[in-house]
């Protein structure tokens, strides 16, 4: 889902790299942020909200209403609007407190 060719932008040759969302390989351009990555490849919901479980995603875009945070690579609540993706990287969607989450996986 990304602009390809527009009359006023400058051809993008932004360099491909590959991460991973929930063990999924997928491109992104380098110096992206997580986020922008997961949109461009048509991924808008990035976890659920701790107690009701309804679908968080992008809100402000800029590190302000903790809308957005993921776990990368074994690091929770990383805000993916603000977080520049690199290569090989693991990102996974926050589907429940991480300390809920933690809990469950000791069992
Ligand atoms: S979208 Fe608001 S902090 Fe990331």
């Amino acid at each position: 889902m990304y602009i390809t060719d527009h009359p006023v932008l400058k051809k993008d040759d932004r360099k491909v790299i590959q991460f991973y969302f929930n063990n999924e390989p997928l491109n992104a351009k380098a110096g992206q942020t997580i986020a922008a990555a997961l949109m461009g490849n048509g991924i808008k919901k990035v976890g659920v909200s701790r107690k009701l479980q309804k679908s968080r995603g992008l809100f402000c875009a800029r590190g302000r209403c903790y809308s957005c945070f993921v776990t990368v690579d074994g690091l929770d609540h990383v805000l993916s609007c603000s977080t520049i993706v690199e290569e090989g990287m693991e990102v996974y969607s926050n589907l429940s407190d991480s300390d809920v989450r933690r809990g469950e996986n000791e069992h």
